[in-house]
């Protein structure tokens, strides 16, 4: 129920146009338009809000402020510190993040007989994979193939993604379903057992497997319990603050912090990998995020002083419907899937403006433009925002459909007495994901030897945008492959002596460069407090 009168008389006129509405199909736009709407309105074409690089491996490319000033930040320890002879931890494969690709990286390295341990600066499951919702694609029906799925995504990402990896995500992608399914993920199925699937944008078939809208809950509740039953140690609250090498370069473990006592704890591996997930929490531009409280860039900082090149910092994703209204859920996801099963996005003039099915960085770039250029948003307390017609899904569907296949959209806003089912929600785009990040070759490994990555540290899977369901799927395809090989690998690893050289180098490289006093980078945990202090 909207109280103040602006908006009230604003939703009052999408219901007045609901009927006319919903018998559109508004038209996509040309190459031409989405290229022309993108330099105008997406928040990555503001050139005043990213930096250019000047020291370690990416010297001379763009990031986002926020971004640089970490990768250019200094160590959090001295080295002369640490007694690099006596480890507290001895294991073949190291995983740093506790999230769905770490996990899943667990689970096969496990398999493959390693001796594994995953460190988290939080809990097992506190992460961006828990609070996924809309889905997981791969194309795994009859009218489908991995073939169209790599044209989907390879499009959707405008031709820049690494073509092997995206060749590994889709032709693996069937499998990563039937192997989640007999780990006891409940896919949304129909009565005779058949997978429901559904479009998301830029999908030419229906491939989004979905758990309603709670599908990475669902794979993360599953994994953990996989991970628990295969006794696989966690040692939570324990940050990774810098990744260790051996005297040749290559990855043999980590530096931790014990994120209540500060003490610091020495992780000796064979194979290392980092999974430490996303960026939200840095709020570029000052955005709000959908992401999980720990992300904060960490694997970044720690892979790139390590000596592991970035691919496309400068590329992130702006989901387009981030809740904009009321306050206290200000830019919490609103899945893609409302707009999957039928729901528009709706001006103030109550016009559908755009398909609702565009990509996702066309359709925020659409969302920016009716709120800046043609003032066409609706004014909320936080800003600016426009319309997600969600009553429009029972009217398709019938009633009782939004309950059925988006129930968690229907308790977030019900708890500030909106039904979803009775009256249009606010939304404007969220900081939701970062389409950049490390560097690897198809079988998971960065530019550091014995070094691995997975899930959302990556970069270059999707390109420069990336499509919805196939973040879910690449924690799961590239987390599995990383598992199985930081396993063989580290049957054969033989390292030397261990060394923080690498840290003391990039000092002098900042140095070089110019950039001295940086503060201390990874951040561990966004700042909040009022008192600007990091953690
Ligand atoms: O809209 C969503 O449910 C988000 C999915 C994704 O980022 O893949």
């Amino acid at each position: 129920m909207y109280l103040d009168p602006v908006i009230r008389s604003s939703a009052e006129k999408v219901a007045a146009a609901r009927a006319e509405n919903i018998k559109l199909d508004p038209r996509r736009l040309t190459a031409e338009e989405k290229e022309r709407l993108l330099r105008d309105f997406h928040p990555d074409y503001r050139e005043d809000q990213f930096a250019v690089i000047k020291a370690g491996l990416n010297r001379g490319e763009k990031a986002p402020h926020e971004l640089a000033a970490l990768l250019q930040g200094r160590s959090r320890i001295d080295p002369a510190e640490i007694d690099l002879t006596k480890p507290d931890y001895d294991v073949d494969v190291l995983i740093i993040g506790g999230g769905g690709a770490g996990t899943a990286a667990a689970i096969e390295a496990h398999q493959a007989g390693a001796k594994v341990m995953v460190v988290t600066k939080l809990r097992m499951g506190d992460a961006n994979t828990m609070m996924a919702e809309g889905g997981i694609q791969a194309a795994d029906k009859p009218n489908d193939s991995p073939a169209r799925h790599f044209l989907d995504a390879y499009g959707g990402g405008h031709f820049a993604a690494q073509k092997d990896l995206l060749v590994r995500l889709v032709t693996e992608a069937p499998e990563a379903i039937r192997w989640l399914s007999e780990l006891g993920v409940e896919f949304d199925k129909a009565p005779d057992g058949t997978m429901l699937t559904t479009h998301g944008g830029g999908t030419s078939r229906k491939r989004m497997h979905a758990a309603k809208d709670y599908s990475g809950a669902e794979i993360m509740r599953t994994l953990r319990d996989e991970a628990l039953n295969r006794q696989i140690p966690v040692v939570d609250f324990t940050a990774a603050v810098e990744l260790v090498l051996d005297e040749d370069g290559r990855c043999a473990g980590a530096v931790l912090m014990n994120m209540e006592t500060r003490e610091l704890l020495l992780a000796r591996a064979g194979t290392v990998i980092l999974a430490t997930g996303g960026a939200g929490r840095l709020h570029y531009q000052g955005f709000p995020t959908s992401n999980h409280y720990g992300a904060t860039a960490d694997g970044l900082v720690l892979g790139y002083r390590a000596g592991a090149r970035l691919l496309y910092a400068d590329t992130l994703q702006y989901h387009p419907t981030g809740a904009a209204f009321p306050a206290q859920i200000f830019g919490a996801l609103v899945t893609e899937k409302v707009r999957s099963v039928g729901a528009m996005l709706i001006n103030a003039e109550g016009e559908a403006f755009i398909n609702p099915l565009e990509t996702r960085d066309v359709a925020a770039a659409g969302i920016i433009r009716e709120c800046s250029e043609r003032g066409r948003g609706v004014k909320t307390p936080g800003g600016c925002a426009v319309w997600l017609d969600t009553p429009m899904i029972e009217l398709k569907h019938g009633q009782g459909a939004i309950e059925r296949r988006i129930p968690a959209m229907l308790r977030m806003f019900g708890k500030y007495d909106i039904d979803i089912r009775r009256e249009p929600i606010l939304v404007y785009p969220t900081l939701h994901y970062q389409n950049g990040g490390l560097h690897i070759t198809p079988d998971g490994q960065t530019d550091v030897e014995d070094l691995f990555a997975a899930g959302e540290v990556v970069g270059g899977i999707h390109g420069r945008n990336r499509l919805m369901g196939n973040s879910l799927l690449d924690i799961i395809v590239f987390g599995r492959i990383a598992g199985r090989s930081a396993a063989e690998k580290s049957r054969s690893a033989r390292h030397g002596a261990l060394s923080l050289d690498h840290v003391e180098r990039f000092h002098r490289g900042l140095e070089e460069a110019g950039i001295g006093g940086g503060g201390a980078s990874p951040k561990l945990l966004p700042t909040y407090n009022s008192m600007g202090r990091d953690f």
